[in-house]
C-alpha cells in the first residue's frame, strides 16, 4: 500500500474525462487499496482517481459509514436538492456552497466485479456525487457559490 501525491488544481489532468474500467485487474485492485489509504491519510471523505493522476472512473468515499469503493460508478437517480458547504483534496485551502442532489442510488462495481447498488442521502450523497463530478473532469468550484478562501 502506498499513499499517492494528491494532483491539485491547475493541473490540466483534473479537467480530462476519466476513462471507464473494462475489467477489475490486479492493477486497479492496487489503484483501490492506494486511493482509500490516500485518502484516509489526507482526512477526506471521498477521492477519485483522477485526482491521483490515474484517468479511469474509480471512486472512494467514507462519509463515516464504511468505506465504498466504486469501478465506473454512475448516478440512476436523484431526488430533492440540498445546499451545503463544501471542499475538494485537490482545491486546498478553499469551501464553497454546492447544491446537491439530497439522495441519490449509485451503481457501479464492487473490487470483485459485482455491481453494487448504493443508497445514499447527506453526506454520503454529496461525497458521491462530488467524486463522480471529478470522472468528468468538474470541479466543486465550478458549481458553487461563496466561494471562501480559509
Ligand atoms: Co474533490
Amino acid at each position: 500500500m502506498a499513499v499517492y501525491k494528491i494532483i491539485e488544481v491547475g493541473n490540466k489532468i483534473l479537467r480530462d474525462h476519466a476513462k471507464k474500467v473494462p475489467k477489475i485487474t490486479p492493477n486497479i485492485l492496487k489503484l483501490l487499496d492506494n486511493m482509500a489509504e490516500t485518502m484516509y491519510d489526507a482526512k477526506g471523505v471521498g477521492l477519485a482517481a483522477p485526482q491521483v493522476g490515474v484517468l479511469k472512473r474509480v471512486i472512494t468515499v467514507d462519509a463515516g459509514d464504511g468505506l465504498i469503493e466504486l469501478v465506473n460508478p454512475i448516478i440512476l437517480k436523484s431526488e430533492g436538492h440540498e445546499t451545503d458547504n463544501e471542499g475538494c483534496l485537490s482545491v486546498p485551502g478553499t469551501t464553497g456552497d454546492v447544491i446537491r442532489a439530497a439522495k441519490v442510488e449509485v451503481s457501479g462495481w464492487d473490487r470483485t466485479g459485482a455491481e453494487r447498488v448504493i443508497n445514499a442521502s447527506g453526506l454520503q450523497a454529496r461525497a458521491l456525487q462530488h467524486e463522480i463530478d471529478h470522472l468528468d473532469g468538474v470541479l466543486f468550484i465550478d458549481r458553487a457559490i461563496n466561494i471562501k478562501k480559509i
